[in-house]
């Protein structure tokens, strides 16, 4: 089973609630990036818009936080309605973020940028509930698919596996119709796409196509003739 998980970074952050009403029938999950102006060059939304967001929908809020120093954020976000939050493995202390966010009864997940080796995640599968491949350089909705993080999808689908480890795996970053089929080969099982949805007339009916698309790739999945 395949997870979508829109990311409302490409939607009107004007009328939010509205979009995420667009989103809902097809959502698995809401994908709320959360940009510091200093871990990438962007700044977008904080607690007050997570809290704010949480009277309109019961969806799970899967925060994104490409952020310096997430730590001194978790609870707030976890306050405003979090249910999962997830660190980058840049920002370092990787074990105490997930061990912070975990403690707060958030699902804990580590983000890995494209240029970033497997290496750095490999230590901390057994402890992360997810796992986030970032498949472009974080900072901006609408950038395209980088081919080039495919075998670190393969990589880290293939140790989860052959540990035995139960962490989720998502890909975020360029997905759409095209792309989410070649995230689903390699192992994605969640699938965040920001303007393939947003950028849509019917954002619900484009989550869907994605969703049927990388279905498609899922093994054991009906081969077309
Ligand atoms: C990028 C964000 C993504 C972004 C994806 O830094 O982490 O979640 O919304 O947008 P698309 O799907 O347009 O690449
Ligand atoms: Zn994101």
């Amino acid at each position: 089973m395949l997870k979508i998980a829109p990311s409302v970074l490409s939607a009107d952050f004007g009328g939010l609630a509205e979009a995420v009403g667009e989103v809902a029938a097809e959502a698995d999950w809401l994908h709320i990036d959360v940009m510091d102006g200093h871990f990438v060059p962007n700044l977008t939304i904080g607690p007050p818009v997570v809290a704010s967001l949480r009277r309109h929908t019961g969806l799970f809020f899967d925060c994104h936080l490409m952020m310096t120093d997430p730590g001194a954020y978790l609870e707030a976000f976890r306050r405003a309605g979090a249910d999962g939050c997830t660190v980058h493995v840049e920002v370092g202390n990787t074990a105490t973020l997930l061990d912070q966010a975990k403690a707060l009864g958030l699902r804990a997940g580590l983000a890995i940028n494209p240029e970033t080796p497997y290496e750095a995640i490999d230590p901390h599968l057994a402890q992360a509930d997810l796992i986030l491949c970032m498949t472009v350089h974080p900072g901006f909705g609408g950038q395209s698919f980088m081919d080039e993080v495919l075998p670190k999808i393969a990589r880290t689908r293939q140790e989860l596996d052959r540990r035995g480890l139960a962490a989720e795996l998502e890909v975020d970053g360029g997905i759409d119709e095209r792309t989410a089929p070649l995230v689903v080969g390699a192992g994605a099982r969640v699938l965040v796409a920001g303007s393939a949805v947003f950028g849509a007339e019917r954002p619900w009916e484009a989550a869907r196509r994605i969703r049927l698309a990388g279905e498609k790739a899922l093994p054991g999945a009906p081969v077309d003739l």
